[in-house]
């Protein structure tokens, strides 16, 4: 797949999507959430594709947030659909059947901490530095920080980041819950993919259902323990569930068929 502001590439059944706009700390304008909302589509289509890793061009940022050059002149209506078209985009990211995975190897602000939240796990750099700064422009969070990050992190510590516009470093994102694993910046991609693989080695259904179920958690109007009774029993009607058992009982590798 070729694009102006993103790399995509497939090795080993995972996608890759590179944001690429280093000079402007890959900030995400609008042809950029374009191309990633296109991107991600094909992830979900493609019967290679199993896992879809996100990162940031260049050793500074992963997403320094949605283009501000792109702001000016916009009036409320405008404003409104430009926060409409981000959530559908990492609405797409978080209910993505195939696992998401955020590798951030820099700053990850405004809209780029909201692109990781959107994710399903994120690993960190040691150099990567999160943070809502919104406010610093006499904006909000318009792509879903407001909800996720207190999801992540709870409502106070949430609140301190979006009303300071502070900015944490890696370790305390670890420490807050908000990522999941920290590593050098050598070691970042590596890792990423080493819990990719891990991730992709399980029967692709049963990881579908559990990003499902714990998803519905946060729906308003869905009964997360419902969908979870629903969901479990669906498990014992697919081939996946008699590969499992049966490589269990034979005391060999699964060869999960994914249906
Ligand atoms: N939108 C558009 N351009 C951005 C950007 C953004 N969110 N973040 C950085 N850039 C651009 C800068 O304008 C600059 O471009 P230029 O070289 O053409 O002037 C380039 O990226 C490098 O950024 P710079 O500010 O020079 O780097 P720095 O190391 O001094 O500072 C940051 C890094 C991240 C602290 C700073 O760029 C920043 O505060 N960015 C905005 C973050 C933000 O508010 N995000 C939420 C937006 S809603």
């Amino acid at each position: 797949m070729t694009y102006s502001n993103l790399l995509a590439e497939v090795a080993e059944n995972i996608m890759t999507i590179t944001i690429n706009r280093p000079d402007k700390l890959n900030a995400l304008n609008r042809l950029t959430l374009e191309e990633l909302k296109d991107s991600v589509t094909k992830c979900l289509e493609s019967k290679e594709v199993k896992g879809i890793i996100i990162t940031g061009a260049g050793d500074k940022a992963f997403v320094a947030g949605a283009d501000i050059s792109e702001f000016a002149g916009i009036s409320v209506s405008d404003g409104q659909s430009l926060a409409r078209n981000g959530h559908d985009i990492f609405n797409l990211i978080e209910s993505s059947p195939k696992p998401v995975i955020a590798a951030v190897n820099g700053f990850a602000l405004g809209g780029g901490c909201e692109l990781a939240m959107a994710c399903h796990i994120r690993l960190a750099s040691e150099n990567a530095q999160f943070g809502q700064p919104e406010v610093n422009l006499g904006l909000i969070p318009g792509y879903g920080g407001t909800q996720r990050l207190v999801q992540l992190i709870g409502k106070g510590k949430a609140l301190e980041l979006m009303l300071t516009a502070g900015m944490i470093k890696a370790d305390e994102a670890s420490q807050l819950g908000l990522v999941n694993h920290v590593t050098s910046s050598e070691e970042l991609i590596p890792s990423t993919r080493t819990l990719m693989k891990k991730i992709n080695s399980k029967s692709p259904l049963a990881v579908k259902e559990v990003i499902t179920c714990v998803n519905a958690y946060f729906e308003s109007g869905t009964d997360g323990f419902e969908k979870e009774i629903a969901q479990f029993g669906n498990c014992f009607g697919t081939a996946d569930f008699e590969e499992g058992t049966a490589a269990f009982v034979e005391k060999r590798k699964p060869e999960f068929p994914g249906n």
